[in-house]
C-alpha cells in the first residue's frame, strides 16, 4: 500500500563561522553542545511519538546551520530512531570544508542517500565578498569525493548576484560544477537575497542589483538547460529522476514533522514552529516540555493562495482548466501538455505572476469577489 508521502526535518543549528548574508538560525563557537543537542533531538522525537501516531518517512532532511559539523556517530543516533521507509531520501547538508572520504562514508552507511554541497562560487573573490570560511576550494576533489561516497544522488548550491561577481565569474562557477567527470545530479541557484540582521543587509553598498540577478538568473537556467539540467522549482533543476523529494513534498503542501530549534512542521492542515533560540530549546526539552512556540491553522483563501504559490513555483504549474483567460500574462506563462507553467520571464517574477494569477481565479470563481 502506497501511503502519503512523509517528510522528517531535523534542524542542525552549528556553523565553523557565520557567511554575512546568512539569516538562517546558527550558532558560532559551541560545538561542545553538539551531543547535548542530539540527546534533545532524540527526547523530541520520543515525546512527540508518544502523543501521535508518526508514519515512517519517505524523506529525512538534515538543514541547517552545518549538519556536517556533526560527527557521522551523531548523525548516526538520529537515524536510527527516526522511522523510515526502506527507500527513504535522506538528505544532509554539507560544507566544503567538511568533504572527507571517510567522513562521507560513514554518513552513507547510516543512511544518508543524498548530500547538499554548499558551493556557492568558486571564485575567491565572490566567496570573500559573501564572507564563506572556504576559498574555492579545488571543486574537482570536492565533486569526486562526494560522487564516490557510495550515495544514490547529490546537489550543489550556488549563490548568484554578489556585488563584484561577474558574468565570467558566474559562467566560470557553472563550468567548475557541471564542467567535469563527476557533475552533481541537481542543482539549486539561489538568488541572493539581502536578509534583515545580518552583515550585509547593513551594508546598502553591498546590495545586489535587480536587473543583474535577472540577467544571471537568465545566464544560469540556459546554461544548465543546454547542459540537460531541467528546471523543476523557481531555484532548483535537475537531471531526471534527480529532483528532491524533500523539496516537492514542501511544495505540495505534504505532510513533515520539523525537530530542533527554529524547525517548522506541518501536518492536517496545521503549521507549527519551534523557538529559535538554542538555549531555550535545551531548557525546555531537558526539563520534558515542548519547544513548541506557536501553530496556525491556515484558512481557505490562504491555503489555496499558498498552494497555487507552491504550485506555480514548480515545472507541474496549474492545471489549465483552473484559469481562463490569462492574456494579460502572455509571456509569463506558456501551456505546456494542459497546464501552465512559468516562463523564463515569469519564474523571475513569480511572486507578482502568482498575485495576479490569484486576482484572475478569484475573479472568475466569484464574479471578482472574494468570499471573506
Ligand atoms: C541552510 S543554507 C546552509 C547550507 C550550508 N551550511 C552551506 O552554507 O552550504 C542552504 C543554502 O541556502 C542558500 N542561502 C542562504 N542564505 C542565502 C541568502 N541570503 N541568499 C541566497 N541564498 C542563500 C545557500 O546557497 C545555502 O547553501
Ligand atoms: S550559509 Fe551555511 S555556513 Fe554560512 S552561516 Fe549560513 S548555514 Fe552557516
Amino acid at each position: 500500500v502506497s501511503a502519503e508521502p512523509f517528510g522528517v526535518y531535523v534542524h542542525i543549528p552549528f556553523c565553523a563561522r557565520r557567511c554575512d548574508y546568512c539569516a538562517f538560525v546558527t550558532y558560532v563557537g559551541v560545538d561542545e553542545l553538539h551531543g547535548r543537542y542530539v540527546h534533545a533531538l532524540l527526547a523530541e522525537l520520543l515525546a512527540v511519538q508518544r502523543d501521535q501516531r508518526i508514519p515512517p518517512a519517505s524523506s529525512v532532511y538534515f538543514g541547517g546551520g552545518t549538519p556536517s559539523r556533526l560527527e557521522p556517530a551523531l548523525v548516526d543516533e538520529l537515524l536510527v530512531a527516526i522511522p523510515r521507509l526502506q527507500d527513504c531520501e535522506v538528505t544532509l547538508e554539507l560544507n566544503p570544508e567538511d568533504v572527507d572520504p571517510a567522513r562521507l562514508a560513514a554518513y552513507v552507511a547510516s543512511g544518508v542517500t543524498r548530500f547538499s554541497l554548499g558551493v556557492q562560487s568558486t571564485s575567491p573573490r565572490v566567496l570573500e565578498e559573501l564572507g564563506r570560511v572556504h576559498a574555492g576550494e579545488d571543486l574537482t576533489s570536492l565533486a569526486a569525493t562526494v560522487a564516490s561516497s557510495g550515495v544514490a544522488s547529490w546537489s550543489a548550491d550556488l549563490i548568484v548576484g554578489a556585488v563584484g561577481e561577474r558574468d565570467e565569474d558566474l559562467l566560470a562557477s557553472l563550468e567548475a560544477v557541471v564542467g567535469g567527470a563527476d557533475r552533481p545530479p541537481h542543482i539549486s541557484c539561489y538568488l541572493l537575497s539581502v536578509e534583515k540582521g545580518t552583515p550585509l543587509g547593513r551594508h546598502p553598498e553591498r546590495h545586489p542589483d535587480e536587473d543583474v540577478l535577472a540577467h544571471r538568473y537568465e545566464l544560469v537556467d540556459a546554461y544548465l538547460g543546454a547542459q540537460g539540467y531541467r528546471w523543476y522549482e523557481v531555484s532548483n533543476w535537475s537531471l531526471p529522476g534527480h529532483e528532491s523529494r524533500h523539496n516537492q513534498l514542501y511544495w505540495s503542501q505534504g505532510s513533515y514533522l520539523g525537530l530542533g530549534c527554529a524547525a517548522h512542521g506541518h501536518r492536517g492542515g496545521e503549521r507549527s514552529w519551534n523557538v529559535a533560540s538554542l538555549t531555550t530549546y535545551l531548557k525546555r526539552v531537558e526539563a520534558g516540555q515542548s519547544p513548541r512556540a506557536g501553530f496556525e491553522r491556515t484558512d481557505e483563501h490562504s491555503k489555496r493562495f499558498e498552494a497555487l504559490a507552491l504550485r506555480l513555483r514548480t515545472r507541474r504549474g496549474i492545471a489549465a482548466e483552473e484559469l481562463g483567460d490569462v492574456a494579460e500574462l502572455a509571456g509569463y506563462l506558456v501551456e505546456c501538455e494542459g497546464r501552465w507553467v512559468l516562463t523564463r520571464s515569469g519564474r523571475l517574477l513569480a511572486n507578482e505572476i502568482i498575485q495576479r494569477v490569484d486576482a484572475a481565479m478569484a475573479s472568475e470563481e466569484g464574479g471578482g469577489a472574494h468570499d471573506h
